[in-house]
């Protein structure tokens, strides 16, 4: 007979539209693992409380082992009737051991059930994802320390700015994605209440006792509070989701810069070929095709939490199937996000930077800032010198001359003070050097900031 977890009340039998519509075994198998260490911890707390005995509760961590390595070779075999992992797991079990399966589910519902098996996973993958983004973060502080001192031009409104370096550029993105970790770990800290024994939504009359559950299930550091927001609250997984989406749109504006840094017109970077891909019909191309994913794959992460916003919103306390729809978002931007996070570190790790295309497309005008504060050096208001210096960028493009190839008397015509030494602003590497404020382009200061990375990710 098939085993059900509900059905006595039911005279005629479920449609089988109905099923396939409200069956989740085939996504929710991914939980097994810690379905069944939830469910291993649930019989200690019934022999706790008295309610199976010693030998029963022997039986049925061994069965629940048992199905364990079922599923983990491979040897588990599905059945007509597996509505859900937990109904799988419960029902395998029922086989092995007999009678004690039956005793199982006391005074538990699959709805304290499935909220602590989604926040063991969901606390697991996300500490994956922390250490994806920690391989990335040494990725780029690789980079930045061997390129600390190499010159490039920095952008605002993709026009050409200031000078920076590569390394500062970065060490940029290994801020970001520090903060992606910092709000992975906030996220795990609150995913580690524990809802068990909260029931269907009200508590568990049997007197187990939630609070020995969180010795056994050592991930959770204290039990829920209330046991309708036990059962109701999929905060965690927004966090997350949050959490995964912003990593996704970092991802993407890193591949942005390095699409544009790639291409022929810029030059500043070569991506390895095992990171790209070629034409079927233009045999020349070579294609950021790594970077044009990371580029994309933020819109899915994006959508994933969108959507599970949207299933929570108009949700009547407490559980509701809709919760069911947690679960297949989740696992894609957990899928999604861990696979891009690799590709992005080795991407970012075999990329050869070309100091000498970035040193080319560096021109006089991004001086010019240096310019204007040369002349607040010589006493000059800020906005006069401001407006001085544009002068002499109008008179430069009048002449069809750079900054550097005016000559004195245009410098003097707006300043009667300079002399020669104005030229020597003409000077990248100097201008660099100058931004030594903390956390300035400085090489100096980029390396300092590489020292400290260092000696954090050690
Ligand atoms: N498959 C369900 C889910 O993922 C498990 C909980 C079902 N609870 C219930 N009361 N039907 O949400």
């Amino acid at each position: 007979m098939e085993h059900r977890l509900w059905g006595g009340r039911f005279a005629e039998p479920t449609a089988e539209t109905m099923r396939r519509f409200n069956d989740s075994f085939r996504f929710d198998v991914r939980l097994v693992t810690v379905d069944i260490a939830g469910s291993i911890a649930w019989a200690g707390a019934l022999e706790q409380a008295g309610l199976i005995s010693t030998e029963e509760c022997e039986t049925l961590v061994q069965g629940l082992e048992l199905v364990r390595r079922e599923f983990a070779d491979g040897s588990f075999e599905p059945k007509e009737g597996d509505e859900d992992v937990h109904t799988a797991v419960e029902r395998r079990l029922h086989e092995l051991v007999g009678a004690a399966a039956l005793k199982l589910h006391t005074g538990r519902s699959r709805n304290d059930q499935v909220a602590t098996d989604m926040r063991l996973f969901a606390i697991g993958v996300a500490r994956q994802i922390g250490e994806r983004l920690m391989a990335l973060q040494l990725a780029l502080l690789d980079q930045a320390e061997a390129h600390a001192a190499t010159l490039m031009p920095g952008y605002t409104h993709l026009q050409r700015a200031q000078p920076i370096t590569f390394g500062h550029w970065c060490l940029a993105y290994l801020e970001m994605f520090e903060r992606d970790r910092q709000r992975i770990e906030d996220a795990i800290a609150r995913a580690r209440t524990l809802p068990l024994g909260a029931g269907a939504l009200a508590g568990n009359s049997l007197g187990v006792e939630r609070e020995r559950l969180t010795e056994a299930l050592d991930e959770f550091d204290e039990v829920a509070g209330n046991s309708l927001d036990a059962v109701a609250d999929r905060d965690y997984l927004a966090e997350l989701h949050f959490a995964f989406a912003l990593s996704g749109v970092h991802l993407s504006r890193l591949a942005e810069d390095l699409i544009i840094y790639s291409s022929t017109e810029f030059g500043f970077v070569e991506l390895a070929d095992a990171y790209s891909t070629g034409s079927s019909l233009m045999p020349q191309k070579k294609n950021p095709d790594s970077m044009e994913l990371l580029r994309g794959k933020s819109g899915r992460l994006i959508g994933n939490l969108v959507a599970l916003l949207t299933v929570l919103k108009g949700l009547p306390m407490t559980y509701n199937k809709d919760m069911q729809e947690d679960k297949e978002g989740f696992f894609d931007s957990f899928d999604t996000l861990d696979l891009a996070l690799e590709v992005a570190a080795a991407a970012v790790a075999t990329m050869r930077a070309r100091p000498e295309r970035m040193l080319a497309a560096l021109d006089d005008a991004m001086l010019a800032t240096d310019l204007a504060d040369e002349l607040v050096r010589h006493g000059v208001a800020f906005r006069e010198a401001h407006s001085k210096v544009g002068r002499l960028v109008r008179r430069a493009l009048e002449l069809n001359l750079s900054l550097r190839e005016l000559p004195l008397a245009e410098y003097q015509a707006v300043h009667p003070e300079l002399d020669s030494n104005i030229y020597a602003c003409f000077d990248f590497a100097r201008s660099v050097a100058r931004k030594e404020s903390s956390g300035g382009t400085a090489p100096q200061r980029v390396l300092e900031q590489c020292a400290r990375w260092r000696g954090e990710k050690r």
